[in-house]
């Protein structure tokens, strides 16, 4: 702790003093308690285990130039961890109990809230997993909640420097009627192998194709996708794809810039007429996109000419971040 290097912080887990904990037994939720041991000691049969009935969700909190410790969106993580929660048969979460918890875990571990200038911030990770002794294919009898913090730098290395993705039609990261739309592990999994072979080609992510049709746009990598033409703000829409916080806030804000926002199955084929791209989500934040290269195709879509972030990209950037840390009045509520 003593030698962290804050503005030196790369996307990694850095150990900090407590978690905490909560389990649902007999059909209720307990007390949070308080650990400070990493480790959890879970049963060989649980069903997170063998059946991925786990979720997990992503949130920063942020510390200002006044030394106050912002938390961002906090509600919005309880409500999509509970459609996590029914996605996958498990207990939903009360959100009074997610705030809770995530106010507690935050104060115990204050000290390892970056500072200011760092840009750095103190990435929240709550998860949930199925416990008990079963295997049969059905819901657990019993949950855990977790929720661990570490100090975050920027997701992808280049920060807010564009960066190439691509296009590997022969994979995908979740089904057409699947889980794509909710917070689990295994749409993670399943996007191992395909972000594997992108980054040894130089690539920062795999843009994913909607899986039924290879038509229109998906997830981008980690994170939601979204381009820029002329005045318009326009993302995809679609079951595979997990309903972005941070794409949210960002409509709302372009939507406050004056643009048009338009959120609607998006053809491949518009990428050549957009003026900007980028990747948004918590970890990545804007994550700008100068190239978009179609490798089974043969096909390569250049964004950013210069290779320099475009003008609305900087703007809803400062706008959000300067929101975060409290640079500028949340007009939003947005903060806690
Ligand atoms: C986030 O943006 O918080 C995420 O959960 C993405 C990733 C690090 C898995």
């Amino acid at each position: 702790m003593e030698n962290l290097n804050w503005s030196e912080l790369g996307f990694g887990y850095i150990r900090t003093d407590y978690n905490i904990r909560c389990y649902y037994r007999n059909g209720k939720w307990g007390e949070l308690e308080v650990c400070s041991s990493e480790i959890l000691n879970i049963h060989m049969a649980a069903t997170c285990l063998h059946y991925g009935q786990e979720s997990f969700e992503g949130l920063k909190a942020f510390r200002g130039k006044d030394g106050k410790i912002r938390v961002f969106r906090m509600d919005e993580n309880a409500k999509r961890m509970q459609s996590s929660s029914r996605g996958i048969k498990m207990a939903e979460l009360p959100i009074e109990l997610f705030e809770e918890a995530i106010r507690k875990v935050v104060k115990l571990n204050e000290r390892f809230v970056p500072p200011y200038e760092s840009g750095a911030a103190l990435y929240i990770r709550p998860l949930m997993l199925g416990l008990g002794a079963q295997v049969g294919v059905k819901p657990a009898p019993e949950y855990m909640f977790v929720v661990f913090v570490t100090p975050v730098g920027p997701y992808f290395k280049g920060g807010f420097q564009p960066s190439k993705v691509c296009i590997l039609r022969e994979y995908d990261r979740a089904a057409p009627n699947g889980t794509g739309t909710i917070k689990v592990g295994g749409n993670y999994a399943a996007s191992l192998v395909a972000g594997e072979i992108a980054h040894s080609k130089g690539y920062a992510a795999v843009l994913y194709l909607d899986p039924k049709e290879k038509k229109y746009l998906d997830e981008c990598g980690p994170a939601n996708f979204f381009g820029v033409r002329g005045n318009s703000y326009i993302t995809p829409k679609s079951h595979s794809i997990l309903p972005s916080i941070t794409n949210k806030s960002l409509q709302q804000l372009a939507a406050d810039m004056g643009l048009t926002v338009e959120c609607r199955p998006v053809p491949l084929e518009e990428i050549a007429t957009f003026d900007e791209a980028a990747e948004c989500g918590t970890a990545a934040v804007i994550a700008p996109i100068s190239q978009i290269d179609d490798l089974d195709e043969n096909k390569s879509y250049v964004i950013a000419k210069d290779g320099k972030p475009g003008p609305v990209c900087e703007t809803l950037y400062h706008k959000l971040r300067a929101i975060q840390y409290g640079d500028e009045p949340d007009n939003y509520g947005w903060i806690t």
